[in-house]
């Protein structure tokens, strides 16, 4: 082979490794991308049993509050309680499961609301309402 054809080649074939090493390095961030997102994917910090103890916590307070007519703190704690249930729903893959605690936190938002009204009957039937998810749940996943 003549040596200029020679090195034209060698040129053509350092080229194609570079090429290819250029496109292994693009496919590369999507695994970087795919570790991050596991990372950064909502965990709760709480172990169910701590999280159903705050569950129970908050209950008591909301009841009490009732009770008393401390309507500000029944209300703080319904929202609480609300937070919590939104996240209970991450503590278990059954779609049964979270919808329970999904319903379980839009009802203590209507509650705290009711209570921010002063609203005791309206209150107290949502408690009712409350209180049979939280029996729902356990009868099917405790
Ligand atoms: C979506 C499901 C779900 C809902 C809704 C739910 N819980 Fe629970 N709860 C559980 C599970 C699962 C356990 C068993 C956890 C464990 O002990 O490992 C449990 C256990 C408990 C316990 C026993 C704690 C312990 O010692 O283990 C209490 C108290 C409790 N829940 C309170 C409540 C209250 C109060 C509500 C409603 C205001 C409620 N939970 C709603 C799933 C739920």
């Amino acid at each position: 082979m003549h040596p200029f054809k020679t090195i034209v080649c060698l040129c053509l074939v350092v080229g194609l490794v570079f090429a290819v090493s250029g496109l292994v390095a693009v496919a590369q961030p999507k695994q970087t991308a795919k570790k991050k997102t596991s990372k950064t994917a909502f965990r709760p910090v709480q172990s169910i049993h701590d999280m159903m103890e705050g569950q129970r916590k908050l209950w008591i307070e909301i009841k009490e509050g009732i009770v008393d007519k401390q309507w500000n703190e029944a209300g703080k704690s319904a929202w609480i309680l609300a937070e919590v249930a939104n996240v209970n729903q991450y503590q278990h893959k059954s779609p049964e499961y979270k919808d329970l605690a999904r319903k379980m936190s839009a009802d203590c938002v209507k509650l705290a609301k009711l209570l921010k009204k002063k609203d005791e009957s309206g209150a107290k039937k949502m408690v009712k309402k409350v209180g049979e998810t939280c029996s729902a749940c356990h009868e099917q996943f405790k």
